[in-house]
């Protein structure tokens, strides 16, 4: 009997591909530019086991396109791509990569934090441009970051990871969610538990890292920007629509907030253009986890966790696991 059929929608690491070759019959879209949902359609058709990235949708459309489909495995940790509850009905296991990218994109918010907090990207902007006349005593001025409050929405893997690394900036950390985290995990990471309202009053800098929800969609808005301090920088590395862009521009050009610095986009890979002028706004193209390392882990455990259903065992993230009696 030949190797069950799968299809990658982009070529990934040789680690990842050593595990798919060995276990599939593969099929790879090797074009520069990202696979068309049309060709995505047509070439799902046969296939058994689909890797996928966070920008393709694996749907009711698409799922009814590939009914030979038994795993979709997307690498990203972040899964709103998918439409879990359609999987579990067309009996495909869906699969995510958490854990491999915490340190990463918790390094990377705050390489966001610093460079606003910094105003590091206006400074390399005035020096390219060859106009700097050399130190000045208040030049670039910008804001401390170490003892300041920071305010952390979704103290999950990312976002206590976030919470460790405030700990050597001599910082206060508080959180929101939807869970209280246990005492042991508050008492060493230092974080004190509150309501988001109260967590918008008193962060000097409010990062995200809740995943993209029904509940969580423009988390960010009109009402929850006009709670944040004047002086209050936003982080987000979640997901795009967790802000409500064209508030954020708003609260920006209002100064109702002193900046913001993004990862993610709620119309991507459009931004909402009063945010590209804007000076005290660092944008960064989606590279939230994206080191080497990092991302080879990321398609290594997809690989894997396609590879491992055919061997008959459960897939080690399966999201629908419970539901489909993995
Ligand atoms: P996680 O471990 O699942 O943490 C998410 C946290 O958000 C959990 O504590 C969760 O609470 C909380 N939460 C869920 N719904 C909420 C709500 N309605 N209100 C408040 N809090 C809520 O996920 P993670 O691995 O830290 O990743 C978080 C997100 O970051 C991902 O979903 C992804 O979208 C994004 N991300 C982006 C990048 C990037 O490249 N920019 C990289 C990695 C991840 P419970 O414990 O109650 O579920
Ligand atoms: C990246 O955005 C991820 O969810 O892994």
């Amino acid at each position: 009997m030949g190797k069950p059929k799968a299809l990658a929608t982009r070529p990934l690491f040789p680690a990842a591909q050593l595990i798919l070759d060995a276990s599939f019959d593969m099929d790879y879209w090797m074009q520069p530019e990202r696979m068309p949902r049309e060709e995505l359609l047509k070439r799902v058709a046969d296939r058994e086991a689909l890797v996928c990235m966070l920008t393709d949708k694996v749907d009711e459309e698409l799922l009814t396109a590939a009914p030979k489909l038994r795993v979709a495995a997307t690498v990203s940790v972040g899964y709103d791509n998918i439409d879990v509850a359609a999987c579990t009905r067309h009996k495909v296991a869906a699969t995510n990569t958490p854990g491999v990218l915490d340190d990463t994109t918790a390094d990377f918010a705050w390489t966001l934090l610093m460079a606003v907090a910094r105003r590091l990207v206006e400074g390399d902007t005035w020096i390219r441009s060859g106009s700097w006349p050399g130190w000045e005593l208040d030049q670039l001025a910008g804001t401390d970051v170490y003892g300041k409050t920071l305010g952390i929405a979704g103290f999950g893997r990312i976002g206590r990871r976030m919470a460790r690394r405030a700990l050597g900036f001599q910082m206060r950390v508080i959180y929101s969610g939807r869970t209280r985290a246990p005492i042991e995990v508050e008492q060493e990471l230092r974080a004190e538990f509150v309501e988001m309202d109260r967590l918008l009053r008193d962060a000097d800098f409010v990062t995200l890292h809740v995943p993209l929800l029904p509940e969580t969609r423009h988390l960010i808005c009109k009402d929850t920007l006009g709670k944040m301090k004047r002086s209050a920088f936003l982080i987000n590395t979640s997901r795009g629509p967790v802000v409500d862009e064209a508030a954020l521009a708003e609260a920006l050009e209002n100064k109702q907030i002193a900046g913001a610095a993004l990862d993610v986009y709620e119309f991507e890979p459009k931004v909402h253009p009063a945010l590209l002028g804007r000076k005290n706004v660092v944008l960064a193209p989606h590279i939230g986890s994206a080191s080497l390392e990092t991302r080879t882990k990321m398609a290594v455990m997809a690989a894997e966790n396609a590879a491992t259903l055919f061997q008959g065992r459960r897939p080690p993230n399966a999201l629908n696991a419970g539901a489909l009696g993995l």
